[in-house]
């Protein structure tokens, strides 16, 4: 079931279990468990929401400064592999350019994870159209 992603699970060892059994690495079970970039950037200058197949959504929120992402954080309705994805994501973009940003593809963020289950592949691709929507809004509307 779906819901929102935003507090740290009081029995954090047996989630740890359930999602290591489930196919889930090490480092996407501490991206879950942990959620280091969760919740809004205050004065975001870049955002956008999605929804995916599954019908889970999630939105993405950029402060930039100089030229370059000072910080980005996802909110998450979605699945364990949804909040992990967005949070590699962030950790790829962070300090980088739009032009990096926008060259993040579903590769680059399971390599960071290492390894979830298949079935949830698809929260990869969400995570990343997220970004990619968020990056090519901006870009449109500078050059309106
Ligand atoms: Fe929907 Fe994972 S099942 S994002």
């Amino acid at each position: 079931m779906t819901q929102i992603q935003s507090a740290v699970p009081d029995n954090t060892q047996g989630v740890r279990e359930m999602l290591r059994a489930s196919g889930y690495s090490e480092k996407a079970i501490d991206y879950y468990i942990n959620k280091p970039h969760m919740g809004q950037v205050s004065d975001a200058d870049i955002s956008s929401e999605m929804t995916g197949s599954c019908g889970d959504t999630m939105g993405i929120t950029i402060k930039m400064e100089n030229g370059l992402v000072s910080d980005a954080k996802y909110q998450v309705m979605g699945c364990a592999g949804a909040v992990s994805a967005a949070m590699a994501v962030v950790d790829l973009i962070k300090g980088k350019d739009l032009d990096y940003a926008r060259s993040i593809n579903d590769g680059a963020v399971f390599k960071v994870l290492q390894e979830i289950p298949v079935k949830k592949h698809h929260c990869i691709q969400l995570a990343v159209k997220t970004l990619h929507k968020a990056i090519d809004l901006q870009q449109m509307k500078q050059s309106a």
